[in-house]
Formats: structure tokens, sequence, C-alpha cells
């Protein structure tokens, strides 16, 4: 089992996150930890996870001088968390920094990950922070920093998913949210893909939010998700 989902555990306290990851199996899915989870329960939440067996991804996005993206890259990594994000628009320095600080770890360090464009930027909001470029040219563009800078994939959307896989390769690990099956709501996401389709375009792993943790039966919903995956894996 390849384990391409990630469940997206988007809670404001400990006792519900606890109480929902009592309902699924570590060895089907793989759990991220956002800003307002790790602000309310902090890495005490984030070991107790770990330690159920669960794979985490600590979703914090850092952005900062290189020294303190490094500084703070390894203790997060020091956790035991299995993969952790940064934004690739920190440039080169503090991509290599933030690398280089968890590579003592070896084959414990956690997959490190490039934030290219928040998809809620169109152009406007590009041109607003003064890059001209296209979204989908800023992406790119990114994205081949964040591999030139030693990381080992990026955060894309499902959209992009498609031109990054053609673009990069293989061993290139594309992180993809926006997922959704055809009966489940779309919420606040733009555009959206099923969890075949995404896997067909080229994503490694498949972050899925509510579709999961809303559904009346959350280890049900995986196991469709699953099912799904391995249908065209
Ligand atoms: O509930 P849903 O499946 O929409 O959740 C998607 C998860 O992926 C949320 O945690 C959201 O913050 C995250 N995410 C996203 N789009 C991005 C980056 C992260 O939806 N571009």
């Amino acid at each position: 089992m390849s384990k391409n989902i990630i469940i997206a555990l988007d809670f404001g306290t400990s006792d519900q996150t606890l109480q929902f990851l009592d309902l699924l199996d570590p060895n089907l899915c793989r759990v991220k930890i956002g800003k307002e989870l790790f602000t309310a329960s902090g890495p005490q939440l984030v070991r107790k996870i770990i330690d159920r067996g669960f794979d985490v991804f600590l979703d914090l996005k850092f952005y900062d001088i290189p020294n303190t993206v490094a500084r703070a890259s390894k203790v997060a990594a020091d956790l035991g968390i299995w993969m952790l994000n940064i934004h690739a628009s920190g440039g080169r320095a503090m991509m290599e920094a933030a690398r280089e600080s968890i590579d003592s770890l070896g084959d414990q360090r956690p997959l490190l990950i490039g934030v290219t464009v928040l998809t809620s930027f169109l152009k406007e909001d590009l041109e607003q922070t003064g890059i001209q470029s296209c979204p989908e040219d800023q992406v790119s563009k990114l994205a081949f920093l964040a591999r030139d800078s030693g990381l080992d994939g990026v955060v894309c959307s499902a959209a992009e998913t498609k031109l990054l896989r053609s673009q990069l390769q293989d061993k290139f690990c594309l992180v993809t949210p926006g997922i959704r099956r055809p009966e489940d709501a779309i919420g606040d996401q733009k555009r959206v893909v099923g969890p075949a389709e995404a896997i067909q375009n080229g994503s490694n792993y498949l972050v899925v939010g509510r579709p999961i943790t809303n559904a009346d039966s959350p280890n049900g919903a995986l196991i469709e998700f699953n099912s799904a995956v391995s249908s065209v894996s």
C-alpha cells in the first residue's frame, strides 16, 4: 500500500484531532498538520500523532532569513515528522540552508517540499508584489529553483500538476490539494480534480481534507480514495 493520501487535520483542538484519528488506520494514510492546529496544540500533539504510527506532514510553510528557516527546519525534523514545507520564494540560500540543516538526520530526514505560488494568488496579486510573470510561469520557475536548491518536491494545485510533471523528473514529488470525488462538496476550492486523475496527471501525494474529515465514515471515505488511487497506480 503506497499511502498516497495525506489527510488534512484541519481541527482546532488536540482532543478533536485525536478522536478523529481513533477512526483511522495509520497504515492506510498519512496526515497533515497546519498552522491552526500547530498553533493551538504544538509539538506535543505532533509527537502524540507520530507515536500512534502516523506519518506527519508539518505544513508550516517557513519563510524567513536562511539561518532562521534552517534552525526551525531542524527543530521540526527532530520531532520525527515525515514531510516539511518552506516557501520557494524565500530563495535559493534559504532553501539550501534548510536542506543542509536536516541532512544530518540521514535516511531519517523528512522530505523537504517547496510552496511555489499560493493558489489564492491571481496574476494581479503577483503584480501587486512586483512579480510580472503569470502564475503558471512563476510556479514553474519556483519549482525549478526548489529542485536546484535540493528540495524533494513542491506543493502544486491540480491545475499545475500535468505541466510540472512534464517538466520535472518522476522522483521530484508533487503534492496536490484540491482533490474531490464527484459526490463531494467543492467548498472553497476553485479547481478540483478526482483522486485517480490527480495520480494520472503525475501527483505523488494527494492532500484531502473535508471529504474525509466531514464524512459520516472517515475510514470508509479513505478506503474509497485509496481504491481510486490504486485503480490507476
Ligand atoms: O478540505 P480540503 O480538502 O479542501 O483541504 C485541503 C487542505 O489543503 C487544507 O488544509 C488546505 O489548507 C490545504 N491547501 C490547499 N491549497 C493549497 C495549499 C494547501 O487547499 N494551495
